[in-house]
């Protein structure tokens, strides 16, 4: 069934005034605050498939067909963006994801609600970054994209008309990956997709390499080539942005960039900050890592739930941030400016909670 049903300003209007108003409510209590995003998402779907399909009739005569709400699983545009267009083959579905511009198209396994939804440290981030401006001043500006996952941001910045490199481990996240590039109409150059696992050993090393729990794939591990960033000929002098979603290896993908780093070669770093994952001692390190060895300019965090930027963080923080996203286990970002011109002024930020948010 191709049914596309559209959430109506009204709806999404009073969604986001429900959801400003619970997360007002519920800052200190997380569980009230999930209970609440779940029923509200619940109710609020459910409100959508059912004037969308006036079915206000069948529902007071009290037989509301199971099989038309069924239909909504990823049908409606949300306020966050994803619509689903269309199947391309049976098992794949492509949506289109249109909460910023540019709008392009991103390719799941079926049934699989893309990732970005709700993400709202990273809709901070993106704003921060101006992609399109800048990559279209100059199309050569080079967006690396470490754990390409669904290639989500990567895909985003081919749109905006960056040279764009995703690096993902996984075969069959590479394979939708071709799929939405070849929905988009993108082209190689300038998008180039690479199925290897971005790490500090010499490149071309075999591991294997085993998905993340939740990655959207399954934890069988794959046996998968490793490479080095730096080992890479990037086509241009300087890198605009590095993101990294590496669960738990960030610390050796940085490390596989060290010249390109040591060079001042990379203007904006991001990467989510899961410091239970992995190797628990470079965790410990790896804000250190980042704030001396990279020679950050500011660093801040961010949450998956809060448009804020927290910081700019001084290693007196790094210790309390690693334990409470550790004992939390908080889906938290850290965005790095690495250009030394930077000023403070330059992001609206709150300080840092020493204590708690
Ligand atoms: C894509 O990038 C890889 C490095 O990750 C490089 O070896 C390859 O030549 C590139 N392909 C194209 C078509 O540019």
């Amino acid at each position: 069934m191709s049914h596309i049903s559209k959430t109506n300003p009204t709806h999404s209007t009073l969604c986001l005034h429900y959801m400003v108003s619970v997360f007002r409510a519920a800052k200190q209590n997380w569980f009230i605050l999930v209970l609440a995003c779940v029923t509200s998402s619940l109710v609020f779907r459910h409100l959508i498939v059912v004037s969308d399909l006036q079915l206000s009739r069948t529902l007071l005569n009290g037989d509301e067909p199971e099989t038309v709400v069924g239909t909504d699983t990823g049908g409606e545009k949300t306020e966050d963006g994803g619509g689903m267009v269309e199947d391309t083959k049976s098992s794949e579905t492509v949506f289109d994801i249109d909460n910023r511009e540019p709008a392009f198209k991103l390719v799941t396994k079926t049934d699989e609600k893309p990732s970005i939804e709700g993400n709202r440290a990273y809709g901070k981030i993106l704003d921060e970054l101006h992609l399109q401006e800048t990559c279209q001043q100059d199309p050569s500006t080079v967006v690396i994209d470490v754990g390409a996952g669904l290639g989500t941001f990567g895909l985003y910045a081919a749109a905006c008309g960056c040279t764009v490199y995703m690096f993902e481990a996984q075969p069959d996240l590479v394979k939708l990956i071709h799929s939405s590039i070849r929905q988009n109409s993108f082209t190689s150059p300038p998008v180039n997709v690479t199925q290897r696992a971005v790490m500090d050993l010499a490149s071309h090393t075999t591991i294997d390499f085993t998905p993340p729990e939740g990655a959207g794939s399954n934890t069988e591990s794959v046996s998968v080539e490793t490479i080095r960033l730096d080992d890479i000929s990037w086509p241009s002098q300087s890198i605009y942005v590095l993101k990294i979603d590496a669960a738990g290896t960030e610390l050796n993908v940085l490390r596989s960039a060290k010249s390109l780093f040591a060079q001042k070669r990379i203007r904006h770093l991001f990467f989510e900050y899961t410091p239970w994952l992995g190797n628990q001692e470079s965790q410990k390190n790896l804000l250190s890592y980042v704030r001396r060895d990279l020679k950050a300019r500011f660093m801040y965090n961010l949450y998956r739930t809060e448009e804020i930027f927290y910081g700019p963080l001084v290693p007196m923080h790094f210790p309390t941030l690693h334990d409470r996203v550790s004992q939390s286990r908080t889906e938290a970002s850290i965005y790095v400016l690495l250009d030394g011109r930077a000023t403070k002024s330059s992001i609206n930020s709150r300080p840092f909670p020493m204590n708690n948010r």
